[in-house]
């Protein structure tokens, strides 16, 4: 018998980590969790509430009082915000162009992380975002910190907006990808930094498939290593 793992999954935005932490989960059937879809379901409301997005105390205040949930429904993870289903409206241009301002505040990563470790009191998870090997399981068995360039993540999202039929534009995007990317790893509040014993994937120029292969390859060496105890 294989015994279950956590399998974190940190890098910056478009590098792949959602699309591909949801198929390594579905190959070994564990539960996904996607951090940034909370952080996106806050942000949504702070916005809806006209919120100050600088303000940490009302932040703080406003998410002790908001229930996010990830749901797995036929059709994918569904996002609900207050019992109401948000899964579209997390993606907007406005909650994407806002979401590091909401993520930056130490007191409402705080929170997040508390709802993210209680997730993961059982193993059998594989869960994506910033800082998931540093910070909210930092004693996972297999961490994973998935790069790819600028260009490459800015044609990807372009891809994905054109197959919607949403409008695009590639230098607004490679925009607003530096400019998230800087704000999560200089924030002082667990910033965007690999994990110590973290392996780094540069999917530049991968498939999907092939990250996923090389993922599931390194969880099957991890399960036939065992652990200190001896136990495979
Ligand atoms: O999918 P994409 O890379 O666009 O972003 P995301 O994973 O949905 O995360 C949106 C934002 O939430 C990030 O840019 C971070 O500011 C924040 N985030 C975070 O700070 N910590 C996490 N564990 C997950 C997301
Ligand atoms: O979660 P994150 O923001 O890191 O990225 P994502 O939303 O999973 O991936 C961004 C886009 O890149 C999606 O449309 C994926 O299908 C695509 N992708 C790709 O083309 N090649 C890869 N190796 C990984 C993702």
């Amino acid at each position: 018998m294989t015994r279950d793992l956590a399998v974190a999954i940190d890098g910056p935005a478009a590098a792949g980590k959602s699309t591909v932490a949801k198929r390594v989960a579905e190959k070994l059937s564990y539960i996904y969790v996607d951090t940034g879809a909370m952080y996106r379901a806050l942000t949504f409301k702070a916005i809806e509430n006209s919120v100050d997005l600088e303000n940490e105390d009302l932040l703080s205040d406003l998410l002790k009082h908001t229930k996010i949930e990830l749901v797995q429904e036929h059709d994918g993870q569904h996002v609900f915000l207050d019992d109401k289903d948000v899964t579209n409206g997390i993606r907007t241009n406005e909650v994407t162009s806002n979401v590091s301002y909401v993520a930056k505040h130490a007191r409402v990563r705080k929170i997040m992380v508390e709802r993210q470790q209680k997730l993961v009191e059982k193993r059998g998870i594989v869960m994506d975002g910033r800082d998931i090997g540093t910070h909210v399981i930092p004693d996972a068995e297999v961490k994973i910190f998935m790069i790819a360039s600028v260009k490459e993540r800015a044609e990807r999202r372009h891809k994905e907006n054109v197959d919607k039929g949403f409008h695009s534009d590639i230098d607004e995007l490679m925009e607003d990808i530096r400019k998230r990317d800087e704000i999560d790893s200089k924030r002082t509040a667990s910033p965007l930094v690999k994990a110590e014993g973290a392996v780094e994937l540069d999917t530049t120029s991968l498939t999907i498939e092939e990250v996923v292969d090389q993922i599931i390859a390194i969880v099957n060496q991890k399960q036939m290593g065992g652990d200190q105890n001896g136990f495979v």
